[in-house]
């Protein structure tokens, strides 16, 4: 059931069922965080290896201290600046965190989300919520609440309808190691805008079929077609004859009908491409295309995050 019904999804988290929340990034399938038994149903629900662990997520920067026991100060500088907000910091976890959430990993990650609706519910619980995008397992994440109930309806007691995501791609993943800032997944923050407040990272979001983290596998976010990525009109004489369709940037591609096309932006906003993105893609794998051809953004900006998940919805 799709509702706008705040108490009832608060009911249902407390009696340790899950529920799909909105965030400004994608919606999330949330559950008790510190309850075994509603972070494994998130995994049932999603179809989730249990090696890959969850992001928990929470009202306000204060709650924190009680989930890690070290918040280090490029840490303190980036939640002061970007939570709420589409950044998820990696920490050192504390006990009260089940090991479940972490797939045993003794860092936890923590995400701070802007949502009116979603910190009204976090604000009402005294537990996190461990929430991943509310997808099966390495489809593209919902930026609506249809969007959840086209596939996971039928799975789950609640869909607390927040509007379509504002920002439209998932947070950035941001750990520290010896000092050291690094970034994990490319997201909502732009690389640029994390150095602007501390100074050079290092980015380890590439893409690979054998992770040495989870949460970097290579093939995800993909339609049921296949993603080919180059140059669009120079691609479709290589397709010529089967059903193709395109994602560009701001202008179509020549010799496509408008109805296979997405594009991201014709004012070159990286931002509103951000935001059509997943919902424009669902669209595209709704037509049985034979193949989707792609140009990549430009590398700057959203266009990073963007361009990460393109690719890693050509990889298979
Ligand atoms: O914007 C977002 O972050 C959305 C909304 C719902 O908050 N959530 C989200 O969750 O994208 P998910 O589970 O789809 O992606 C979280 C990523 C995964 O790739 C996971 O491997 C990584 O974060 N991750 C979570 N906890 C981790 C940990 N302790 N160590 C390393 N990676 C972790
Ligand atoms: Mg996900």
């Amino acid at each position: 059931m799709i509702g706008t019904d705040i108490n009832y999804a608060i009911q249902l988290l407390k009696a340790e069922a899950v529920v799909a929340i909105p965030t400004e990034t994608v919606y999330g399938l949330a559950g008790n965080a510190l309850s075994p038994t509603a972070v494994s149903t998130i995994f049932e629900v999603k179809n989730r290896p249990s090696f890959d662990p969850l992001i928990i997520h929470t009202s306000r920067f204060e709650r924190i201290a009680d989930f890690t026991t070290d918040v280090p100060a490029p840490a303190r500088q980036l939640a002061r600046r970007f939570m709420p907000g589409p950044l998820t910091l990696l920490l050192p976890k504390s006990g009260n965190i089940p090991d479940i959430v972490t797939a045993g990993s003794p860092r936890v990650a923590i995400r701070i989300p802007a949502h009116s609706m979603t910190q009204e519910l976090l604000a009402a619980l005294e537990f996190p919520l461990a929430a991943p995008s509310a997808n099966p397992f390495g489809y593209i994440s919902p930026t609506t609440a249809r969007h959840v109930a086209d596939q996971l309806g039928d799975k789950i007691p609640y869909i607390l309808d927040g509007g379509p995501c504002r920002v439209g791609v998932e947070s950035t993943i941001v750990g520290f190691e010896d000092g050291q800032v690094v970034v994990y997944r490319k997201g909502g923050v732009a690389v640029e805008d994390i150095e602007a407040v501390v100074g050079p990272v290092l980015v380890r979001a590439h893409s690979t079929s054998n992770p040495e983290a989870p949460g970097m596998l290579k093939s995800h976010y993909a339609p049921s077609a296949p993603i080919v990525l180059g140059d669009t009109e120079s691609l479709l004489s290589q397709y010529h004859g089967q059903r193709a369709g395109a994602i560009t940037y701001r202008k179509a591609a020549p010799g496509i009908s408008p109805e296979r096309q997405l594009v991201l932006s014709p004012t070159g906003n990286l931002a509103e491409a951000a935001r059509n993105l997943f919902a424009g893609m669902r669209r595209l794998d709704a037509l049985q295309l034979d193949v989707i051809l792609a140009e990549l953004l430009p590398e700057e900006g959203l266009g990073r995050a963007i361009n990460d998940r393109l690719r890693r919805a050509a990889a298979r």
